[in-house]
């Protein structure tokens, strides 16, 4: 089926690794004009050539961190003055997992910006031009530690259900503007090592999980297999095409190998 995002212009934050590189070479595929933000901008340049290379109509790579909202203002104005803005995809966020009395206010503080003032500051960023245009869809990349109380994730999951939250208000508010407004949420989702900048939290993928733990997540779920970043990307894509998914938003969407299912 034709998504109709050829042309499209999408901004993807985070774009450099992992989940947010899958995502941008995704719409390359499809012939959208890519803006690649990431606060590793040799990373996101290398990813802006792949995504040449796979048929994006264009792509730029901008240093943008996404919890300044003067960075992300200034990321917001070149991506539209180059080929506006109909999608955006939040995908930041960042973890390292502790227990939550372990854990510190000032890593509770980094948490808090990175994984949902960062959402916020992109989103109210990119409204106006979306609502001028009466058109738009937003996905946020959230986790399924949201849904589900995961131990070690205690601050980012809740800054997740945050996520959650934020993007159904956003939906109800501006669907009349013809903004769509959906959430993905991965499982545990592994790149390869050449998948991801040094900035990525995967760079040392041990210090996330041991191989054991991997073998083990993988046995428990209903698939049997860990997420791989093409997977979280193709659904990102499906959401973001109003061909495709032009009566859905407000959906929180877990793509996952079945670890939640949610009613
Ligand atoms: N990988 C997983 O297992 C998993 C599971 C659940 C949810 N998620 C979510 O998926 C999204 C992507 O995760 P990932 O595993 O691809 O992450 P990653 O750490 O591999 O990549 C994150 C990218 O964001 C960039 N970045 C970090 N902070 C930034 C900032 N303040 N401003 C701009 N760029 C910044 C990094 O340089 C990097 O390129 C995140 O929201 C994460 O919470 C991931």
């Amino acid at each position: 089926m034709d998504l109709e995002l050829k042309g499209k212009s999408v901004i993807v934050t985070g774009a450099g690794s992992n989940i947010g590189r899958a995502i941008t070479l995704e719409f390359a595929r499809e012939g959208a004009h890519v803006t690649l933000a990431d606060i590793d901008l040799a990373q996101a340049e290398s990813v802006a050539k792949l995504a040449l290379d796979a048929g994006a109509a264009s792509a730029e790579a901008v240093r943008c961190d996404v919890t300044k909202l003067d960075e992300v203002q200034a990321l917001v104005k070149s991506a539209n003055d180059r080929a506006g803005v109909d999608v955006l995809v939040n995908n930041v966020g960042w973890d390292q997992l502790m227990f939550f009395t372990q854990t510190t206010p000032e890593f509770w503080q980094k948490i808090i910006q990175i994984n949902f003032v960062g959402v916020l500051n992109c989103t109210s960023a990119v409204l106006p031009l979306m609502a001028a245009k009466k058109s738009g869809a937003i996905v946020s990349i959230s986790s399924d530690a949201s849904r589900q109380g995961e131990p070690r994730e205690a601050v980012y999951g809740g800054m997740k259900a945050a996520v959650n939250s934020f993007m159904k208000t956003v939906a109800k508010e501006n669907g009349r503007n013809g903004i769509r407004c959906n959430v993905v949420c991965p499982g545990v989702t592994i790149p390869a090592d050449d998948e991801v900048g040094a900035n990525s939290m995967w760079v040392n993928k041990d210090s996330m999980f041991t191989p054991e733990q991997l073998d083990a997540i993988a046995k428990s779920l209903p698939l049997k297999k860990i997420g791989r970043p093409g997977d979280i990307a193709k659904a990102v894509v499906f959401l973001s095409s109003n061909a495709a998914a032009g009566h859905v938003t407000g959906q929180v969407l877990s793509v996952s190998g079945g670890y939640s299912m949610v009613g």
